[in-house]
């Protein structure tokens, strides 16, 4: 099973994204985490990238679209929760193009929806696990009380350098006027269905599910 997780900065896709791949034994492919990754191991691309996403803009297409080939065409896995990508029109021709070679089916994509206000909140209060990965919120998901992470015991937490509200504006309108044509893209190809991402964690990942088994 193959799914795209299409929303604004701060919707959730990487929380739903992270549960999904452990009930559904699918592989995450955040493309956030791919370029993150690489400016922190101090590539060539990764100090290229590091300047346009604290800004909040878009990294090129090729860039992103080089990344999530590499990464399809090197895995054996049941199916793949593509997280932040595609973003623009541009890519989604290329992952269409790339699935037909592999003869991969795209099976939905879940548009998450949530106002800009709660982004703003979800956006300023999150912490990740420097061990694990795994993404808490002051608000809505604080970490332990006792300093530890829930999943690994870890006590390092990052938070990201984009994640102020300077480069959050600009996230937002780069979503908007870039990736949100997405939204009828999918939609012509029958593909989309919308998901309402103001609820709880576990009512969002609820109908999730109800989507997918839908699908099954
Ligand atoms: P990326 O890493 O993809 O960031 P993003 O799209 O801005 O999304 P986020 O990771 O900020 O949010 P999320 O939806 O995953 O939310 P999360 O689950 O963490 O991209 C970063 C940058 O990389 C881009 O700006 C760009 O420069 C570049 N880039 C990446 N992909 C690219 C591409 N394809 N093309 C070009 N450039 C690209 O949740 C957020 C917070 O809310 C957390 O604290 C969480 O605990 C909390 N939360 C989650 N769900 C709920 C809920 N239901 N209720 C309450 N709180 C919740
Ligand atoms: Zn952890």
């Amino acid at each position: 099973m193959n799914i795209i997780l299409l929303g604004p900065p701060g919707a959730g896709k990487g929380t739903q994204a992270r549960r999904l791949e452990e009930a559904r034994g699918l592989v995450q492919l955040s493309t956030g985490d791919m370029l993150r990754e690489a400016r922190a191991s101090g590539t060539e691309m990764g100090k290229r990238v590091a300047e346009v996403m604290d800004r909040g803009e878009l990294v090129t297409d090729e860039i992103v679209i080089g990344l999530i080939r590499e990464k399809l065409e090197g895995a054996e896995a049941p199916g793949f929760i593509f997280d932040g990508f595609p973003r623009t029109l541009a890519q989604a021709d290329a992952l269409d193009a790339l699935m037909r070679e592999t003869g991969a089916r795209l099976d939905a994509v879940i548009e998450m929806e949530v106002d800009d206000e709660a982004l703003v909140r979800r956006i300023t209060g999150r912490a990740t696990c420097a061990g694990c990965g795994e993404v808490y919120n002051d608000e809505t998901k604080p970490i332990p009380a006792d300093g530890k992470c829930a999943k690994c015991g870890g006590t390092e937490f990052k938070r990201r350098e984009d994640d102020n509200e300077e480069s959050l504006r600009q996230r937002l309108m780069e979503y908007y006027k870039k990736t949100s044509p997405l939204i009828g893209y999918y939609y012509a190809k029958g593909a989309l269905f919308r998901v309402d991402g103001l609820q709880e964690i576990d009512a969002v990942a609820a109908e999730i599910d109800a989507v997918l088994d839908g699908k099954g």
